[in-house]
């Protein structure tokens, strides 16, 4: 006797047919957006070294993480894991809530953020005008457990942009943030940078960038910036996936407490540790030379770039650098924009923003 033919059929003509209008939603939205620019920075004509930013604040939704959540929100859709009716979840410091609230009011899903409490009023608006609501813990640390709680007394998704950031994003191409900064590089008198420097909250764009870097056989070496209070630096330099670290970052959007599993050790050259003061004194120099408000991790970028350009400088190289603008100041005039606010925090950023100045009108050193 031959064996029974065993067959489940679970289509479903409706959900389908939701799915793809969902899918439809999300993929227009990237179709009528634009590309975001690639600004320079203006430097010394005669160092023969070029600085450009990633000016990621003028997506729809203000921050590198439109990018992410357009990914995330296709990878969930196309795997079946985000359903009609049914929340999602974010564990998210906030642009990434942001951004995905965007994302979940475009299909019509209702969408909850989970994050620290000390997170912007600013940002929690966003949020909210987003449509999405927003469900504050006292301890960063613990976002991630009440994301998967809540996903699962809800029967929504938790998209987990910390494990899905670095797979949801297609590093090969389809436009993604490397592929578009090499592309608009092409005309410029260094097209191939020496350094992208980038800044790492899930990992995901630092992940990206190196991979395609690698894919399409570039020299350009890739150094992520940490800031104070994030264990990436000190696991990466060691070698350690357990590393971990107390206190939250006083850096928005970047500094983890663990070694997040979108972030790819293996694919970066170079790491750089950022006092939080110099981060915030580059936004301050950033407004300056380009009058343009930037959040602090922008800022933290920044610095290692600057350093990286004064070290180019001092071995008589020429080319090009990238950084990032990750997402606007606008979001922070509370915040790193406030001497108040600084002050309260025992942050002293004259000593930076005096050396950067020094060193951008030629009359000083940077590191
Ligand atoms: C403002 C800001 N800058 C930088 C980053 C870092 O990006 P990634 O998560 O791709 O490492 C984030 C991520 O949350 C962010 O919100």
């Amino acid at each position: 006797m031959a064996v029974e033919t065993l067959d489940v059929d679970r289509s479903d003509t409706e959900y389908r047919a939701w799915l793809k209008e969902a899918v439809r939603r999300v993929q227009a939205d990237a179709n009528r957006s634009a590309d975001t620019h690639l600004l320079r920075f203006p430097l010394p004509e005669e160092w023969g070294i070029d600085l450009y930013l990633k000016d990621e604040s003028t997506h729809p939704t203000g921050s590198l993480k439109h990018r992410l959540a357009r990914s995330l929100f296709l990878h969930g859709l196309c795997n079946g894991w985000i359903r009609p009716g049914k929340p999602v979840i974010e564990a998210s410091s906030g642009s990434t809530a942001v951004s995905e609230a965007y994302f979940a009011k475009l299909i019509g899903v209702p969408f909850i953020a989970v994050m620290a409490k000390t997170t912007s009023q600013a940002k929690i608006d966003l949020i909210e005008f987003h449509g999405g609501s927003c469900h504050l813990v006292g301890n960063p640390a613990e976002v991630y457990e009440v994301s998967a709680r809540l996903a699962e007394e809800t029967g929504g998704h938790y998209m987990d942009q910390f494990t899905y950031a670095e797979r949801a994003t297609d590093w090969r191409g389809n436009n993604n943030i490397a592929e578009s900064i090499f592309a608009q590089l092409r005309l410029e008198p260094h097209p191939e940078p020496a350094w992208i420097v980038a800044t790492a909250g899930t990992g995901g764009t630092s992940a990206t960038i190196a991979r395609y870097v690698h894919y399409t056989l570039q020299d350009t070496r890739i150094c992520v910036a940490d800031p104070e209070n994030s264990c990436f630096f000190e696991g990466w330099v060691n070698h350690d996936q357990s590393a971990t670290c107390e206190s939250g970052s006083r850096i928005e959007g970047i500094g983890r407490p663990r070694m997040e599993p979108s972030f790819v050790p293996g694919a970066i050259d170079r790491m750089m540790k950022v006092p939080d003061a110099a981060s915030i004194a580059a936004i301050r120099v950033l407004e300056h030379h380009l009058g343009k408000k930037a959040g602090a991790s922008t800022g933290t970028g920044l610095w290692s770039a600057l350093r990286i350009v004064a070290e180019m400088r001092a071995a008589g190289e020429h080319g090009s650098v990238v950084t990032l603008i990750c997402d606007p100041g606008d979001r922070y005039l509370d915040k790193y924009y406030s001497d108040a606010w600084l002050a309260g925090q025992g942050i002293d950023i004259e000593p930076y923003r005096q050396e950067m100045e020094r060193f951008l009108n030629g009359t000083g050193l940077l590191g």
